[in-house]
């Protein structure tokens, strides 16, 4: 035989024995109600993940490869934007992000140190992060009860000659109002970048978030709607900032190589940028302060396999949303239950509950409730960011006040929807909070 036939001979025979561990492992799994943990997100896979990643660690690439470059086009073709670029997490996405937006090469539209962006401070420390890393100023504006984001009627109060950027996430997976955000940040001139992380696959007017903004980003860490492990990604419909944003997750090179290939511009030796001598190696000419924030092949084999089933994950988080929200909806009285923002077809990541605070119980007896039943429960990321310890010396301004932030921080819990929740362990949902409301 051949050697490359004896290879794939061999890939066979190693998958069809990852198929029998896989269903072997599988078949080990039952739930036991109060005794099996009902997370509040996790991966989701089957032998197709296993097949990938063990493919792509025969291949031993290591580095991002042919697994990379098809997730990077197929993730584009499925959101419908021109590029994605991978990066090792959404923290990674959300740093490239702002990092682009500081690029000379965007001449007087480049963020500069002192410039502000308009943001909330209900959320994740990762989208607030790179703008304080960027020595950019934060300006908070209160988000909205229900659906969480951001209040964009209070946007343009926030607006000074120093803003340059509207950067927001689509909490929990449901989409701020893009539609009055676009006009403003048009208005302004100012760059809308979307954190898409929670938000894989919600729409709004009908087509999916990250489509929107001048860059977005997306994670797939293992709570997310899909996962590589660790993982992320970049988006935009920008040529000029497709190639900023590669050459700060790629060391800050100006050169744009895959990784593994030279000369793609064909003249790697013809080049002179800064003082550098003519002809010195493009691969070596750096035109950013760069990172690197590459993925490795084995992640982004993962991840083709997730994004297969991802019209399938969104559809069951949003049935678990729905049956949740039709069951609650008699508790009302206790609790304010979520709600899509107007025009927008959310892909949940979570079933956000907020205790209302004429309630007969707090937020924490509900909460230790379902965590003593194993039923996973999370608080709104970070609560209100600026009480967080790590943020008690920044620099921000904030528009009105963040009351409803604050009651965020508070009062708000919420619980998984994602496609692991099945019938029975809804129904132990169902259960433990009859139990805990019929008590109060
Ligand atoms: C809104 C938001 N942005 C960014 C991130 C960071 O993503 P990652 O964990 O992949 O760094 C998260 C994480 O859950 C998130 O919820």
């Amino acid at each position: 035989m051949k050697s490359e036939e004896q290879e794939e001979q061999l890939r066979k025979e190693i998958f069809e024995k990852v198929s029998e561990f896989y269903r072997s492992k599988k078949g080990a799994e039952t739930f036991i109600p109060g005794k099996t943990s009902v997370n509040y997100a996790g991966r989701i896979y089957d032998e197709t993940e296993l097949i990938n990643l063990v493919d792509a660690s025969l291949d031993f690439w290591l580095t991002a490869g042919r697994y990379s470059a098809e997730f990077e086009s197929k993730l584009a073709d499925f959101l419908g934007v021109k590029y994605a670029l991978l990066a090792n997490s959404g923290s990674s996405a959300n740093l490239l992000a702002i990092a682009a937006l500081t690029s000379p090469l965007l001449k007087e539209r480049r963020l500069q140190p002192g410039d502000e962006v308009i943001t909330t401070a209900c959320g994740f420390p990762t989208t607030l992060n790179p703008i304080l890393q960027h020595n950019l100023v934060p300006i908070f504006v209160d988000i909205e009860l229900g659906t969480y984001a951001i209040d964009a009627a209070k946007i343009e109060k926030a607006i000074t000659p120093k803003t340059k950027a509207i950067f927001v996430a689509h909490t929990l997976g449901n989409p701020v109002n893009i539609g009055h955000i676009l006009q403003i940040a048009k208005k302004h001139n100012l760059w809308f970048v979307e954190d898409n992380c929670d938000a894989l696959g919600s729409t709004y007017n009908g087509k999916y978030t990250g489509s929107f903004g001048d860059i977005s980003t997306c994670s797939f860490y293992p709570a997310h709607h899909i996962t590589m492990g660790e993982g992320g990604a970049v988006l935009t419909n920008d040529h000029l900032l497709k190639r900023i944003i590669a050459s700060f997750r790629d060391w800050g090179r100006d050169c744009w190589c895959d990784t593994g290939h030279d000369d793609s511009c064909k003249k790697r030796f013809e080049w002179q940028l800064g003082e550098l001598p003519f002809g010195y190696d493009h691969k070596y000419i750096y035109s950013h302060i760069g990172y690197n924030l590459k993925v490795t092949d084995m992640q982004a084999a993962i991840g083709l396999a997730q994004l297969k089933k991802l019209n399938g994950f969104i559809e069951a988080r949003r049935k678990n949303f729905d049956c949740l929200y039709e069951y609650l909806k008699k508790y009302e009285t206790h609790f304010i239950l979520p709600h899509p923002t107007e025009q927008s077809e959310p892909s949940w990541f979570g079933f956000p509950i907020m205790v209302r605070e004429d309630a007969p119980f707090t937020r924490k007896d509900i909460v230790s409730y379902m965590e003593d039943n194993k039923i996973a429960t999370r608080m709104l990321f970070g609560g209100n960011l600026i009480k967080q310890p790590a943020y008690e010396n920044i620099q921000y301004r904030i528009v009105d006040d963040l009351k409803n932030t604050d009651m965020v921080m508070n009062n708000l819990f919420w619980i998984g929807v994602y496609p692991g929740i099945d019938k029975q362990r809804l129904d132990w949902i169902f259960e433990i909070f009859e139990r805990f409301l019929s008590g109060v």
